[in-house]
C-alpha cells in the first residue's frame, strides 16, 4: 500500500471515490401541477423557450435576457471567450444598474411602492418608498459618496448593515457611480467585517447604529469600531465610517463617534438635499459587487459579479421563474447580506419595477404567525424563503398560516435541499395548494438560478430542484471525469458545461484560485478558448433522474450549510485556534431537523492543559467573535487526539460519522486507529452504534480529509 505522503492514490482516495459515486435510494415523489389560474397570468407559458435556449442557439439565446434591460449602448459580442475561463458577456455594451432599477420606471411607476419595509417592532408603521422617493434618496446618497467621500468608479466600499431600506439605497447609490459594493451580512462580527474590508481594499465603511433583533435593539456601531481596528491592524486604513441611524431622533447605540472618521449619514444628506447625480454609463463587464463566501480554505473569497451579465440574468430569473410583474407584491424573506437578497430582493425585482418587501427582524418574532400577518396585511402574492425557515415556522406554528388570508400565486424555496414533508406543508398549508413552488438551486457564484421548474410549465416534484434553467447545460461527473448518465441513480459532482451571463467573473484579487477551484478538476486543456472545454464545478453532489429532474445532495467540499448559510469548516477551525489552549480543531456538520446542518467542534488541547468546560466555552465564544452567532457550535468536544491519516490529515469524515451516530467504516489505514473507538465511546456511550442518518446523508457531510 502506498503511503499517504506520496502522490500515488491512497486508501483515502479510494474511500472518497466510492463516496462521490454513492448510490442514492431516491424514492420517487408524485408530481404536482400548476393550476390554470396561475398559468393564465404567467410571464412564461411558452415551452419553446427550452428549444430557443438549446445548445445550437448558444450563446446568442441570451440576447433575450439582455433585451429586458435598457442599454445606453447596445453590445457587439454576446460572449467573448478569448480569455477563458474569464468569460465576458455583452461586450461593447454600456448601461447603469441604478438607472435600470429606478430611473427607467419613473414615468410609468413613479408613484408606486418600490420598497415596503416592515420593522420587527410590530407597533412601528410600515414604510412605503415609491420609485420617485427611491430615486431621490439614491441620488442624494450618490452625491454623498461622490462629493463627501470622494468615491469614484472602480473603488470598493464595504457595507455592514441590517435589513433596512437604507441598505438598498446605499447599494443603488454605489451602482449609480460604478462603485463596487461589498455587503457584509449584518449578523457577521466586526472581525469578519474587518477581514473583508482588507481583502476588498475599502477605504469607506458604511454601517448603522443599531437595529431590532428578537425584540432587542442591537448596538451595531460597536462592530464598525472593531472592523476598522482589525482592518488597520492588517494594514488597511478606513478613512471614513458612515453611520445610518435606525431612529431619526436618537442614536440606537451608546458607542461614541470617532471625531473626523465617523459621520451620521442623515446629516451629510441634508447638505445634498435635492442633489441629482447622472448615472455613470458602465461597460457591461465592469464589476458591480463583491460577495464574500466561504470556500475550502480559511480565507473567505470575494465573488465578483458583473454589471450587464449579472443584471440580465437576475432580471430574467425574476421574471420567468418568480413570475414577477410590476403589479405584484413580492416578498423574499432572505437577508440582503447574502446573494439571495442581492439578486432577489434588490436587483431582479427592482429591475422589473416590482414592489419588494423587506422585513427587519426574525421571522418568528413575536410568534410564528408573523410572516403570515405581514403577507396578509401587505397583500403579498409571491413569497420566497428557505427550507430552514419553512421547517422552523412549521415546527413552531403548524396551523398559523390557516389563521390568515393568504393568496400566494407562487413561492420559492432556496438554499438547501428540502424534505418532501416540509415541501408539502409549504404547498398545502401556506400555498393552499394553489401556488406553484419553485425549488431553486444555485450558488453565490452563479448570480441567479441554475435549476428550477418553470412555474407555469413544469410539474413540481417535492425534493427535486427540477430541470436546468434555459441555457444551462448540467452534467454529472464521477471523480475521474466520466459522465454519470441521467437515470442511473448514482450521484456525482454536478458541473455546468457552459458559461452563462450571471456567472461570477473571478475571485477578487485571486484569479488563480478562481481557475483552480472551479475548473481545475475537469478542464483538460488550460489553453483552450472553447467554452466546451471548461465545465464549471459547482461543489455539490447531485444526480439526474430519468425525467431530467435534478436532485441536489449538498456540498462536497469543506463547507457546512447551516440554516441556508454557508460556513467554511476551515474558517471555524481557525477561530477555534485563536484560543491559546487549543492545539487542534476539527469541525464537522451534524444533521439537524430544523437547521439542516449545525457545526460540532472537536478540539485537542495542548499538553498539560486541563480539559474542562471553561475551555469549551472559550472556543464557542471565539467562534462567535470571529464569525458570528450563526456559526455557534452545537457541542464542543475535547478529545485526546484527532484521528489522522499517516500524512497527518485529520479524518473529519470519521468524526462526522461518530457525531451522526453512523458507522465510521474502515479505519485500518489511520495512523492512530485506537483513538477512534475512544472518541466514539466518549460521544455515543459504550453501547452499540445507533444508526440515525441515512446513506445519502454521508454525501452531505463535507468531505474534508
Ligand atoms: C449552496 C450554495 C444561492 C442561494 C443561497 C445559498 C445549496 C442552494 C439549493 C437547493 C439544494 C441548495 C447548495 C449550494 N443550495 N440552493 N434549491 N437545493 N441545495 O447560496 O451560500 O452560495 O450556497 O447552497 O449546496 O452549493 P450559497
Amino acid at each position: 500500500m502506498a503511503e499517504a505522503h506520496t502522490d500515488a492514490p491512497s486508501k483515502d482516495d479510494e474511500m472518497r471515490l466510492t463516496e462521490a459515486e454513492i448510490a442514492v435510494h431516491w424514492k420517487e415523489e408524485e408530481y404536482f401541477h400548476p393550476i390554470p389560474k396561475f398559468i393564465g397570468q404567467a410571464n412564461l407559458t411558452d415551452p419553446s423557450i427550452v428549444e430557443r435556449f438549446s445548445e445550437k442557439n448558444f450563446p446568442e439565446c441570451f440576447r433575450e435576457y439582455a433585451d429586458l434591460l435598457s442599454w445606453d449602448k447596445y453590445w457587439t459580442t454576446t460572449l467573448d471567450s478569448s480569455n477563458a475561463p474569464f468569460w465576458k458577456w455583452f461586450v461593447g455594451g454600456k448601461l447603469n444598474v441604478s438607472y435600470n432599477c429606478v430611473d427607467r420606471h419613473l414615468e410609468k411607476y413613479g408613484n408606486k411602492a418600490a420598497i415596503l419595509w416592515v420593522s420587527e417592532d410590530e407597533s412601528e408603521p410600515v414604510v412605503a418608498i415609491t420609485f420617485q422617493e427611491l430615486y431621490a434618496r439614491v441620488n442624494e446618497m450618490a452625491a454623498v459618496l461622490r462629493d463627501f467621500c470622494g468615491l469614484k468608479t472602480g473603488d470598493r466600499v464595504t457595507i455592514h448593515m441590517p435589513m433596512v431600506p437604507e441598505l438598498p439605497v446605499t447599494m443603488l447609490a454605489c451602482a449609480r457611480l460604478g462603485v463596487i459594493h461589498s455587503v457584509v451580512f449584518g449578523g457577521f462580527s466586526g472581525e469578519a467585517c474587518g477581514a473583508r474590508i482588507v481583502d476588498s481594499g475599502s477605504r469607506v465603511l458604511i454601517s448603522m447604529d443599531g437595529y431590532y433583533r428578537s425584540g432587542k435593539v442591537i448596538d451595531h456601531k460597536v462592530a464598525a469600531d472593531i472592523a476598522v481596528k482589525k482592518a488597520e491592524a492588517e494594514g488597511t486604513k478606513v478613512e471614513k465610517v458612515l453611520i445610518w441611524r435606525r431612529f431619526r431622533e436618537k442614536s440606537a447605540s451608546s458607542t461614541p463617534l470617532v471625531e473626523g472618521r465617523d459621520f451620521i449619514v442623515d446629516e451629510l444628506l441634508k447638505k445634498h438635499a435635492g442633489a441629482r447625480v447622472a448615472p455613470v454609463s458602465m461597460p457591461a463587464e465592469a464589476p458591480l459587487f463583491l460577495m464574500y463566501t466561504s470556500g475550502s480554505t480559511g480565507k473567505p473569497k470575494g465573488v465578483q459579479h458583473s454589471t450587464g451579465g449579472y443584471l440580465s440574468y437576475v432580471t430574467a430569473a425574476s421574471k420567468f421563474i418568480q413570475d414577477i410583474h410590476p403589479t405584484d407584491i413580492y416578498w423574499c424573506m432572505a437577508d440582503i447580506g447574502w446573494i439571495t437578497g442581492h439578486s432577489f430582493i434588490v436587483y431582479g425585482p427592482l429591475a422589473l419595477a416590482a414592489t419588494t418587501v423587506m422585513y427587519e427582524g426574525v421571522p418568528t418574532h413575536p410568534d410564528a404567525g408573523r410572516p403570515w400577518r405581514i403577507a396578509e396585511r401587505l397583500n403579498v402574492n409571491i413569497f420566497h424563503t428557505s427550507p430552514t425557515a419553512i421547517r422552523m415556522l412549521r415546527k413552531l406554528g403548524p396551523d398559523e398560516p390557516k389563521k390568515y388570508n393568504l393568496r400566494f400565486k407562487c413561492m420559492t424555496t432556496v438554499g438547501e435541499p428540502i424534505e418532501p414533508e416540509a415541501w408539502l406543508w409549504y404547498y398545502r398549508t401556506v400555498g393552499r395548494s394553489q401556488a406553484s413552488i419553485t425549488d431553486t438551486w444555485w450558488l453565490t457564484e452563479t448570480g441567479g438560478f441554475l435549476c428550477s421548474t418553470k412555474p407555469a410549465i413544469d410539474p413540481m416534484k417535492p425534493g427535486s430542484t427540477g430541470p436546468p434553467m434555459p441555457g444551462i447545460y448540467p452534467i454529472i461527473f464521477d471523480e475521474n471525469g466520466k459522465e454519470i448518465p441521467p437515470g442511473s441513480s448514482k450521484a456525482g459532482n454536478i458541473c455546468i458545461r457552459n458559461p452563462w451571463p450571471g456567472i461570477m467573473q473571478t475571485i477578487w484579487g485571486d484569479p488563480e484560485r478562481f481557475v483552480r477551484q472551479y475548473y481545475g478538476k475537469y478542464n483538460k486543456d488550460k489553453n483552450s478558448k472553447d467554452w466546451r472545454d471548461w465545465p464549471w464545478l459547482a461543489g455539490d453532489g447531485a444526480l439526474i433522474g430519468k425525467d431530467g429532474y435534478i436532485r441536489i445532495l449538498g456540498r462536497i467540499d469543506d463547507v457546512i450549510n447551516v440554516a441556508g448559510h454557508r460556513l467554511g469548516t476551515k474558517e471555524l477551525e481557525s477561530a477555534c485556534l485563536t484560543v491559546p489552549e487549543v492545539a487542534e480543531a476539527a469541525v464537522v456538520p451534524i444533521v439537524d431537523p430544523e437547521r439542516g446542518r449545525v457545526p460540532e467542534v472537536y478540539i485537542a488541547l495542548k499538553p498539560g492543559i486541563k480539559a474542562d468546560q471553561a475551555v469549551a466555552d472559550k472556543v464557542t465564544k471565539a467562534i462567535e467573535t470571529e464569525i458570528g452567532k450563526i456559526a455557534r457550535p452545537r457541542t464542543v468536544r475535547i478529545v485526546p487526539d484527532m484521528p489522522k491519516t499517516r500524512s497527518g490529515k485529520i479524518m473529519r469524515r470519521v468524526l462526522a460519522s461518530i457525531s451522526n451516530s453512523m458507522d465510521y467504516g474502515d479505519i485500518t489505514t489511520l495512523a492512530n486507529p485506537e483513538v477512534v473507538e475512544q472518541i466514539r465511546v466518549q460521544v455515543q456511550g459504550a453501547g452499540p452504534v445507533e444508526k440515525k442518518a441515512g446513506p445519502e446523508d454521508i454525501r452531505r457531510f463535507g468531505e474534508t480529509t
